[in-house]
């Protein structure tokens, strides 16, 4: 089998974590070019991941890098607000993408990436690190096939504290053109997961949006509720404005007859899945991971882009969809620009949305809500 020959565009804090899962799985692809407007950029991310640098090349611009190494897969881990245009071009000059959260800015540009990748037969792989954690998948099959009874209801709790180092280490974050706040960047993954484990579809959203303590133009705490079309309901919590030494996430679907709660602590997996008397059967899940895909599986939550790098390699290999596909990059942000028109209306708003909507029309929210 020939190497997948990769390039990625946009070597900052996330793109190192490209660079790593794809130096262990070498055997199957290998790193052609990095792309990045800033000149010192690629070497910085090379050498934090301990890349040799002596076979990548380096370009400014990614239109180039496309069309001299014609790549079966780009990378696209730059600023949110510049996906759309990369992606698109990408896709127009035949690569398949391995393209980070959110898919794009707006319900309508997503809607067009996921189309144009169905016309093209092209796949996309998703940065929604979350479906990649271990017991994830096979939670999601038993739930799907009714092993805890009907699903009622799921919430989610994402404090992902972030200072103003943080807001002020690049200048598109925490902006409604480029980034979008708490909920559009860390919570987006978190909603993903949670409507995925559900196993049915959002149809109305509402929410309320709130700018607490962080100095960003976009929300720095979200909360919505999702009305499914199974008659289940999803809430969700979302918020940058806690201590950054405290990241935490959490995830719980409530069913008929037992109960599934996933969370990460401070890096730490958490686990509690109970059938319908309370009782616990966290073991009988790991052993069935541990079955299935190996105890090294286990600690796959510490890098999950290697997850996503391996399952999208094995996917382009035997023609089937990414466990993160095209679908979910484009209904994840269709979900998320009801959320932000159901805050900016004071209404419920019903999904998948009917006309385009963008995190650029929440622009001046907080100056007119305040
Ligand atoms: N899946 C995840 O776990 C995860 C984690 C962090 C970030 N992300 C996503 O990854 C993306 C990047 O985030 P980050 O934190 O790495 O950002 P960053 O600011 O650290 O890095 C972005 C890089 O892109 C470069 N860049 C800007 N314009 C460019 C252009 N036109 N061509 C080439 N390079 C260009 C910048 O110079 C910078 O080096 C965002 O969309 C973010 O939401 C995903």
């Amino acid at each position: 089998m020939e190497k997948k020959k990769i390039i990625i565009i946009g070597c900052g804090r996330v793109a190192v974590k490209h660079v790593k899962a794809i130096k262990k799985l070498s055997q199957v692809c290998e790193l052609k070019a990095l792309v990045d407007v800033s000149e010192d950029a690629p070497a910085k991310v090379l050498e934090s991941a301990k890349y040799d640098p002596s076979d990548v090349k380096v370009y400014n611009d990614y239109k180039q890098a496309i069309d001299e190494i014609s790549p079966d897969i780009v990378a696209v881990t730059v600023p949110s607000g510049l996906h759309y245009q990369i992606a698109g071009y990408a896709l127009e000059h035949g690569c398949n993408l391995l393209l980070e959260k959110p898919m794009t800015m707006s319900s309508g540009e997503s809607r067009e990436i996921y189309e144009l990748s169905e016309q093209k037969g092209l796949k996309i792989a998703m940065g929604h690190i979350y479906r990649y954690f271990p017991l994830v998948g096979i939670l999601r099959e038993d739930i799907k096939n009714g092993v805890f009874g009907k699903v009622v209801c799921g919430d989610i709790s994402v404090r992902w504290g972030h200072g103003d180092d943080y807001y002020s280490s690049a200048a598109w974050r925490g902006t409604w053109r480029s980034d979008g706040g708490a909920l559009m960047n860390q919570t987006i993954h978190a909603i993903d997961l949670l409507v995925w484990l559900m196993g049915s579809k959002p149809v109305e959203a509402t929410s309320m949006l709130s700018k607490k303590v962080r100095n960003i133009e976009a929300e720095d705490l979200g909360m919505a509720v999702l009305r499914m079309d199974d008659g289940a309901l999803a809430s969700i919590t979302g918020t940058t404005a806690t201590s950054d030494k405290e990241h935490g996430a959490q995830f719980s679907v409530y069913c008929e007859d037992g109960t599934v709660s996933l969370g990460l602590y401070k890096g730490k997996p958490r686990l509690d899945i109970r059938n319908g008397k309370g009782k616990k059967r966290n073991l009988r899940y790991i052993v069935k991971q541990i079955k299935l895909h190996g105890i090294s599986s286990l600690t796959s939550a510490l890098n999950p882009h290697h997850g996503i790098y391996k399952d999208f390699l094995e996917a382009l290999e035997n023609g089937r969809q990414p466990v993160a596909d095209a679908m979910s990059g484009y209904s994840s942000v269709d979900t998320l620009m009801g959320i932000y028109r159901s805050a900016r209306e004071g209404r419920p708003v019903e999904l998948p949305l009917k006309e385009d909507f963008s995190s650029v029309d929440m622009t001046g929210f907080f100056e007119k809500n305040s």
